[in-house]
């Protein structure tokens, strides 16, 4: 039989965890292992995106993207992250997802080391498999944080060095400090620092440093998705020197010809428009994590305080987290983020207040 065969490379990844939990707590379950935000997109996105349809802006666009709207993300960028694009060094893609694909296909040689953080993000593993890359673990600290002396000691000869903070699942900010050790060693060794800020307006005591600052061989991802609660918008970016662009651009065109049209005009009026509602959703999300990570603490569970994103790493046992699950609180164990933190699970506060209290409610019955 010669049917069906598949190759290797795609064959040897899992299917994302992540997915395969939700029917597991049954009907009354608390879904906290959702990794997207529950808020409506704001009006004036979507009247925009309605705009656009009435217009009939329906067609392919240039393949980089319409050009008001690289002008825009150049604007954004200047304005809240202090960094210089022109817009033929920005490319429009169908969310963060497919920025990364594209330039692990871009970037990654077979066997090139690709390094990112254990725990981290479970897209780098399989995206540096399907670009025939070898995926490597970096260690974090006891609060989630890189390790900068370690991680250095594995850049030698890495290819790419892929940076998420505020981090998805720990929710850990790097300081400035690691950040710029980071990509200043990494640079000077040839090694590329892909930068993956989709969470970068939902930091609730630091700030965020945008890596590109401290070095010029730095890829930066971004996405409408979370910022501007738009995940089934596919919308997203890279901002990078102009030759990875390029290289970019043609594994863009050959695979997706163009990101949405009609999602293109509503990030415009996104990235262009009243922020309000994106200081509302950090409020909201804060006041949540505050609710959580108290409710957890008073449980007797211990972890350092989630610093951004919308997500709680929590140090909880295999066995307790099974519990959860059965007791219909949905969460996310750490064995879906790589292999080095099995005992912890991810919680994600992307949910009503009411939705958490529930679930500690729950927990405590477990916990008690
Ligand atoms: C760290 C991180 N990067 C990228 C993405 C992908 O975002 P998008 O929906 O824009 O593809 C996610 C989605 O969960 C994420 O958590």
């Amino acid at each position: 039989m010669n049917q069906w065969r598949c190759a290797r490379r795609v064959q040897g990844i899992d299917v994302s965890g992540i997915r395969k939990l939700f029917d597991a707590g049954g009907p009354d379950a608390i879904d906290l292992g959702i990794g997207q935000p529950d808020f409506e997109t704001p009006e004036h996105i979507r009247e925009a995106a309605i705009a656009a349809i009435r217009e009939g802006k329906t067609r392919y666009t240039p393949n980089a993207g319409i050009a008001e709207l690289r002008s825009a993300i150049c604007d954004k960028l200047l304005r809240e992250n202090d960094l210089r694009y022109r817009p033929d060094e920005i490319l429009v893609t169908a969310g963060g997802s497919e920025a990364l694909h594209i330039v692990m296909q871009a970037l990654v040689e077979e066997g090139d080391r690709v390094l990112f953080a254990d725990p981290g993000f479970v897209s780098y593993r399989a995206l540096a498999l399907i670009a025939g890359g070898r995926p490597v673990g970096v260690p974090l600290d006891e609060t989630f944080h890189i390790d900068v002396e370690r991680a250095k000691e594995q850049m030698d000869g890495a290819r790419l060095f892929v940076l998420n903070s505020p981090a998805n699942p720990t929710g850990a900010v790097e300081s400035e400090e690691s950040i710029r050790a980071l990509v200043e060693y990494g640079n000077d060794r040839g090694v590329t620092v892909v930068s993956d800020e989709v969470y970068e307006h939902f930091i609730y005591e630091k700030k965020h440093h945008s890596p590109a600052r401290y070095g010029d061989d730095v890829i930066t991802i971004n996405a409408a998705s979370k910022t501007y609660a738009m995940t089934g918008w596919r919308l997203g970016f890279i901002a990078a020197p102009e030759e990875y662009v390029q290289q970019c651009l043609k594994v863009h065109q050959y695979g997706q010809a163009c990101a949405t049209s009609i999602s293109q005009y509503a990030a415009l009026a996104a990235y262009t428009g009243d922020q309000t509602s994106v200081r509302q959703m950090r409020e909201e999300y804060r006041a949540r994590r505050d609710l959580l990570y108290e409710g957890l603490t008073d449980l007797g569970i211990e972890f350092p305080r989630p610093e951004g994103a919308f997500y709680a790493f929590v140090p909880m046992g295999r066995e307790r987290i099974r519990q959860a699950i059965e007791k219909g609180v949905i969460i996310v164990p750490g064995e879906a983020f790589g292999s080095r933190a099995p005992d912890h699970a991810r919680i994600s506060y992307a949910t009503s207040r009411e939705n958490l209290s529930r679930a500690i409610e729950r927990l405590g019955e477990i916990v008690g």
